[in-house]
């Protein structure tokens, strides 16, 4: 069974503490059976600020169309697990996150106006989130006022509240200092583990029911195939 993995690195920093508490998370994913990671870092692709034009509500995409968020959009839909991780710059999620989280409109579009659906019913409640932060100031509440964005990225994804794991570490700011941290690396990567064990359960209960449901339509067809014997004009002997 394959599970695909997609994250976002933000940090306008590349490899910096929340790329390197993402790192662990993946290459622990990336070391179980079957699974697919793909990382991009927002600093190397080109996503726009939302333009507030509502346009999303009526033509069921982004009226942008000379950025990356089309393709990224389609990632995010076809993906198994989403991860996020982003520094808190000025107690909210970087910009390069927040721009991203606020492209997401289109699927609010497309849900709530247009009434389409943005993941297929059969794949409900099979996708996991994850966001991981790290901040530089020691406050035990650094993390809370990006908590309600993050909560509405994956909302819209449909990955509901509960489905979203969250790996926060304060206290780190300089570069170099996560790595230097002494459980975050090893945390993100028991994080990553115990949801690659997760998903891989939820998409083995989907196989389990579609496996089912052939066997369902088998004996249906199968039930078919004697009630149309049953049901079969007789031939007249006699014509
Ligand atoms: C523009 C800017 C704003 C920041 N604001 C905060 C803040 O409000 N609170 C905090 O704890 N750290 C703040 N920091 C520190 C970063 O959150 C911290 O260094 C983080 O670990 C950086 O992660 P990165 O290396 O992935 O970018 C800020 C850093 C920058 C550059």
């Amino acid at each position: 069974m394959g599970v695909n993995v997609l994250a976002f690195a933000t940090s306008p920093r590349r490899h910096g503490n929340s790329e390197t508490l993402l790192d662990a998370l993946l290459g622990a994913m990336a070391a179980e059976e079957g699974v697919t990671v793909e990382k991009y870092a927002l600093n190397e692709i080109e996503i726009q600020p939302c333009r507030g034009c509502n346009a999303c509500e009526e033509l069921n995409r982004c009226i942008i169309d000379d950025d990356d968020l089309d393709w990224v959009l389609e990632k995010i839909i076809a993906a198994d697990i989403v991860v996020m991780a982003s520094p808190v710059f000025c107690m909210g999620m970087c910009a390069q996150a927040k721009a991203l989280v606020d492209r997401m409109q289109v699927l609010r579009s497309r849900k709530y106006v247009l009434h389409l659906p943005v993941i297929p019913a059969e794949r409900q409640g099979k996708r996991l989130g994850a966001f991981l932060s790290t901040a530089g100031q020691d406050w035990d509440y650094v993390f809370d006022a990006l908590i309600p964005s993050v909560k509405c990225f994956f909302h819209v994804m449909d990955i509901k509240n509960r489905d979203i794991s969250y790996l926060m570490v304060n206290n780190v700011d300089k570069m170099g200092a996560l790595a230097a941290h002494p459980t975050a690396t090893t945390d993100a990567a028991v994080l990553g583990k115990q949801m690659i064990e997760e998903i891989k359960t939820r998409l083995a209960g989907e196989e389990r029911e579609m496996q089912k449901g052939d066997r369902t339509e088998a004996r249906d067809k199968q039930a078919g195939t004697e009630e149309d014997r049953k049901t079969e004009p007789q031939r007249d002997e006699t014509a």
